[in-house]
């Protein structure tokens, strides 16, 4: 392309405000009819029979939805069905040497698993797992990074119906205890180490320092993934993976029969609360939902090499790397390591390599991309893909469209999905076979899916104008409960309206958006105290209550600041005690303390340090203000402040004025 040309097509796509899903991709998607939004609307709840229809039943259903009992909502009621027969054993006959798992690790190592593989070892590490006690219904910890053996383990847990609850590998050892104490998990399975950047990183010393504060006793299994790069001695109560599985050798393990309402898998999330929320999912609803998304939103068939380029320590690479794939049989991509290492084009690398069909990733990471340039994608021949999909924070449409042009070269549709940890699955976003796409807006609600956009009573708001997602209806993907706290899951989700005299039962996720003449959602952002810091999810409790922890802290405050790669980054305000000095060590033991009780994800991008906090009379922190400080927008009114000169304080610190 010329120069000129170029240019022309670059300010033509700057002023494009909506695109059509390329006809080629029509042609051969799986859902394109776009009478299915009727259908589905028509057929409620019955239309959700079509996810339930992508799965194995041992025992068929009775009832879709049982809602006798709301918000505790149950879906495929007496059916039986286990998540690993499904991922695993149903393929065998007819996809039994095909790939399952296409793995790389970040040296450039790589292992693959045809489906008949993932079986063996999975019935044998399965067996393992029962022979070290674990029985049907006790929690495993998994506190892995993206080596083939998470996977493996998730579905061994799923075999013998032990619920599996996976720990981010980035998470500290303090977030890995708090998790184990508030599951009561008395199993771990964790590693050695993994790669990142080109270095050994220790991860089980972490482990361990995680294990001595949890207050049960514990039984650990360590896989080497490091060999001789990293020596490590395991403990009288730890267990070498790859002996193990040698000693279960050729192992059948039946995959014990599972209520559609039993619990699959824990996640747990940051809430407004100190406490991490553990969000409950099920085998036959979740199952049945992601499998089902997989199909319509991600387009994905057998044939396909899939790569969700996320990390399964959080739930979009369990619902998307593991069990919607691997429940539909294709192939799917699993990448050790970073986008930049050893050089920027590392993901266009690999899907060049392993003619990735479909490429499903972050906002943060376009962004980076963006940044670094088209020439690393244009490097390698991409022309394998044949959709795109992002997650997990708004997308700009500006790197909306790079993304769809630099990647998709103008012919894959761009999924926009919405959703959330508690969802269990995708529920806003365009159907890529059917819906125009409006770059920036996630698009309508799926079929079935009754999303809304609602003012603080609850009534729908006009066009255009911003107001809270609400949820009005079930979906057979949605959490449960959060784990041994019913009252909770209530308070934290359920009861928004019920003040303002509707009884309805509407689901709340916390997050802000506003609605076009078209129907099509965007979200703006959490209304909670949520920041999402490269698409991760962050208490600011978590962070404070980390802050306050460090010596010399008197009180502290934690804000989401806009950023522009991370979307968000942290940003504290600290008091010290009397005797301590605002000066650099001090700032880098709160740093410090960040990192060690949460993890370098939470690291604070700036602390600063006030000698108050900008508080309402009736003691609140306003937050909005030090957002607003952060942002170094116009500030709100601070009329109602109890304290209004520490306002100009705080921001002579920040601005450095
Ligand atoms: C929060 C959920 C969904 C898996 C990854 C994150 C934000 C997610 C989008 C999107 C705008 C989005 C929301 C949501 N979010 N996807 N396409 N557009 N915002 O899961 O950690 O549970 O976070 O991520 O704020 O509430 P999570």
């Amino acid at each position: 392309m010329s120069d000129s040309e170029e240019t022309q097509l670059e300010a033509r796509l700057a002023e494009q405000e909506a695109f059509e899903p390329p006809a080629e991709f029509v042609e051969q998607a799986n859902v394109s009819d776009p009478s299915i939004y009727e259908e589905f609307e028509d057929d409620w709840p019955d239309c959700w029979e079509r996810a339930a229809d992508l799965v194995d039943w041992e025992t068929d259903y009775d009832e879709v939805l049982v809602d006798d009992d709301e918000p505790f909502y149950e879906w495929f009621v007496d059916g039986e069905l286990n998540a690993s027969h499904n991922c695993l054993d149903r393929h065998l006959d007819s996809r039994g040497d095909e790939l399952a798992i296409q793995w790389e690790g970040e040296p450039g190592d790589t292992r693959e698993f045809s489906y008949a593989e993932l079986h063996r070892e999975v019935n044998e590490f399965a067996a393992a797992l029962r022979d070290l006690g674990v029985e049907e219904d006790d929690v495993v910890t998994l506190y892995m990074p993206m080596i083939p053996e998470l996977p493996m383990a998730m579905l061994a847990c799923a075999r013998i119906g032990a619920p599996h609850s996976v720990v981010f590998a980035g998470f500290s050892a303090d977030a890995l205890a708090t998790r184990m104490n508030a599951a009561d998990s008395q199993f771990l399975v964790t590693c050695d180490g993994y790669y990142r950047r080109g270095d050994a990183l220790d991860h089980l010393s972490k482990a361990d320092d995680g294990l001595a504060g949890v207050d049960h006793d514990t039984t650990t299994v360590v896989v080497d993934r490091l060999g001789d790069d990293h020596d490590h001695a395991l403990g009288d109560d730890h267990f070498d993976y790859d002996d193990l599985v040698a000693d279960h050798a050729g192992a059948d393990v039946d995959p014990v029969t599972r209520d559609a309402e039993d619990m699959l898998f824990l996640m747990y999330t940051s809430g407004t609360t100190g406490e991490p929320k553990g969000v409950k999912h099920t085998t036959g609803g979740y199952l049945s939902y992601v499998s089902w998304t997989s199909h319509a939103v991600l387009d994905v068939k057998p044939e396909d090499t899939y790569w969700c380029a996320a990390d399964i320590g959080w739930i979009t690479g369990h619902s998307y790397i593991v069990y919607g794939p691997l429940a539909l049989g294709t192939t799917t991509v699993m990448y050790e390591g970073t986008p930049d290492h050893p050089d920027n084009d590392r993901l266009w690398e690999l899907v060049d390599g392993y003619d990735v069909t479909q490429l499903y990733t972050a906002p943060t990471a376009i962004r980076a991309f963006m940044k670094w340039g088209e020439e690393y994608p244009d490097r390698h021949d991409l022309s394998s893909l044949r959709l795109l999909g992002t997650v997990g924070e708004p997308i700009n449409p500006k790197a909306w469209k790079w993304y769809y042009r630099h990647i998709g070269d103008e012919s894959c549709p761009v999924v926009d999905t919405w959703w959330q940890t508690e969802t269990g699955g995708m529920m806003i976003t365009t159907l890529p076979g059917i819906g125009t796409m409006k770059p920036g807006s996630a698009g309508p609600p799926l079929p079935g899916v009754d999303a809304r956009v609602v003012d603080a009573d609850g009534e729908e708001v006009a066009p255009g104008e911003a107001g809270y997602l609400t949820v009005d209806r079930p979906w057979p993907g949605m959490l449960r409960t959060l784990y041994k706290n019913d009252e909770r899951f209530i308070e934290e989700y359920w009861d928004a309206y019920s003040d303002s005299g509707n009884d309805e039962w509407i689901y709340f996720p916390e997050d802000g958006a506003k609605i076009d003449d078209d129907g099509y959602i965007t979200v703006l952002g959490r209304v909670d105290d949520v920041i999402n810091v490269s698409g991760h999810r962050l208490g600011t409790m978590e962070i404070e209550s980390a802050v306050v922890d460090v010596e010399g802290v008197a009180e502290a405050a934690a804000v989401g600041g806009d950023h522009e790669m991370k979307g968000e980054a942290v940003y504290t305000y600290v008091i010290l005690e009397d005797g301590y000095e605002e000066d650099e060590e001090t700032r880098e033991r709160v740093i410090e303390g960040v990192e060690e009780a949460i993890g370098p994800i939470a690291r604070p991008e700036e602390v600063i340090f006030t000698p108050e906090l900008p508080k309402t009379r009736s003691g609140k922190i306003m937050r909005r203000l030090l957002e607003d400080i952060a942002n170094d927008d116009e500030l709100g009114n601070t009329s109602t402040l109890r304290n209004p000169d520490v306002v100009d304080d705080i921001e002579a610190k920040v601005t450095g004025d």
